[in-house]
């Protein structure tokens, strides 16, 4: 069976009792926490910041996994340089020179990568592909959770596992927005590799957290 990970999408945890949401989450081994960072211009949102992220990597139980959704990301790169040696995507249409920042995140001792938001095509991602360790494929506009999943975007999945297999490449391809139960099975089978999970499965509301790890992990097993 092939290996599907898990990462929890923190803007979705109770912020008031944060502590028992992640001994949970440790305690059920799942294999990322994903950080959603926004600005306020790239979205028009605000979320988690590098105190936060700070905070959970000093927990260190669990590696960060770290989108910016934000403008100007070359400027913020040094704020969440080596957070346990997490990932740290941003996405390429924000910057001039996307190849050169995905070096500067190399450089910070995070590994690096980028999101593919929904009106951004795999064809434009390829040039930086050989550059990545981690893909994210947005099925959702960037900036809010407990949004519906947008027709074409799944589709994605499977291209870029295809691209990736015959290129020879190595990341890992991620999925983040409406990560349903109705819609895991697909995206499991198209070749996620990583599903982000908010308000659609783990964090649903009045539902034990540890009761969705592991319906989501047999719901994966069963389509892995
Ligand atoms: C944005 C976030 C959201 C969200 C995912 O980058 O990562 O996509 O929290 O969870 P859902 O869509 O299930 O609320
Ligand atoms: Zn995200």
């Amino acid at each position: 069976m092939r290996k599907v990970f898990i990462s929890p999408s923190m803007m979705c945890a109770n912020f008031l009792d944060l502590k028992t949401d992640l001994d949970v989450l440790a305690g059920s081994g799942v294999e990322l926490l994903h950080i959603d960072i926004m600005d306020g211009h790239y979205v028009p949102n605000f979320t988690l910041g590098p105190d936060y992220c700070r905070a959970l990597a000093l927990d260190g139980r669990i590696p960060l996994d770290i989108h910016l959704m934000v403008e100007n990301v070359d400027l913020f790169i040094e704020r969440f340089a080596g957070f346990g040696g997490g990932y740290l995507s941003f996405h390429p249409e924000t910057q001039y020179h996307p190849q050169r920042t995905l070096q500067l995140i190399a450089q910070s001792g995070m590994h690096p990568g980028i999101g593919i938001a929904p009106f951004h095509t795999i064809e434009q991602a390829k040039p930086l592909l050989p550059f990545v360790k981690l893909a994210c494929i947005m099925t959702v506009n960037p900036g809010y959770a407990g949004q519906k999943l947008i027709p074409g975007t799944m589709e994605k999945i499977s291209e870029l596992r295809d691209w990736r297999k015959k290129m020879g490449l190595d990341f890992i391809i991620e999925v983040d927005g409406n990560v349903s139960w109705e819609n895991i099975p697909r995206m499991v089978e198209a070749g996620a590799d990583a599903l982000v999970a908010g308000t659609s499965s783990l964090f649903k509301k009045d539902e034990p957290l540890g009761g969705n790890i592991a319906r989501m992990r047999e719901l994966i097993a069963r389509h892995a």
